[in-house]
């Protein structure tokens, strides 16, 4: 089921402020991938975090590949190049970065986000099972409430994928439940204990 909502991880969006953007902001192009994104607002709450945080030309080189089975045809595609929510979705947004980068929409008690958010984040249909990356290099590979889905041996050869498609010292986060299989654990460390944030060896 593809339940999201905005900044539903405060603790991992502020683990990436602090471990993550100083990293990456230093590398020429700075690619992430969200995997599982559902109806996009995890990635456009990466896209904010990204751009509260980084510099004006920083944040033009910043691309998001936002993919997702999308298995019912709910049109995630649609919906996120639409960039309109309902307000259940946008409520838990901090006041001020809400006033910020969100604006009334025609549909009554929907709110559209800034073109400039938008711009940064694309979407495709990708099945995770493929173990095929949608490109390498990447600075961060975020997947979050999908690898449940999954059985053992998949997960464990997704998180390889991850691993193989991630530039050196890039980094992967994952839910605060889902736990690093031992298979995996010597590809990456953990950055620090109480988010599921773990870096590229
Ligand atoms: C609960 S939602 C999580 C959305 C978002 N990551 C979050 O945490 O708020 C799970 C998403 O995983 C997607 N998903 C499940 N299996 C997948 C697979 N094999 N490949 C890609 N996406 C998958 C579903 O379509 C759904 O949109």
């Amino acid at each position: 089921m593809a339940f999201t909502y905005f900044f539903r991880d405060l603790t991992a969006l502020n683990a990436i402020k602090e471990h993550v953007i100083p990293e990456v902001r230093k590398s020429r192009y700075i690619a992430i991938w969200d995997a599982g994104c559902a109806m996009g607002p995890e990635p456009y709450s990466l896209a904010i975090i990204f751009k509260e945080n980084l510099g004006y030309y920083e944040f033009k080189r910043l691309k998001i590949y936002a993919t997702d089975l999308d298995e019912e045809s709910h049109q995630f595609g649609k919906i996120i190049a639409e960039g309109i929510y309902p307000e259940e979705s946008v409520k838990r947004i901090p006041r001020e970065i809400f006033e910020k980068y969100f604006s009334p929409n025609n549909k009554p008690g929907h709110f559209k986000i800034a073109d400039e958010i938008i711009r940064c984040v694309s979407f495709q249909k990708h099945d995770l099972r493929s173990l095929q990356p949608v490109r390498d290099n990447f600075g961060l590979i975020v997947c979050k409430n999908v690898l449940l889905h999954l059985q053992e041996s998949e997960r464990i050869n997704v998180i390889k994928m991850f691993h193989k498609s991630l530039a050196p010292g890039g980094f992967f986060a994952t839910e605060q439940t889902q736990k690093m299989p031992e298979k995996t654990a010597y590809l990456f460390r953990q950055v620090t204990p109480s988010v599921q944030l773990f870096q590229k060896i």
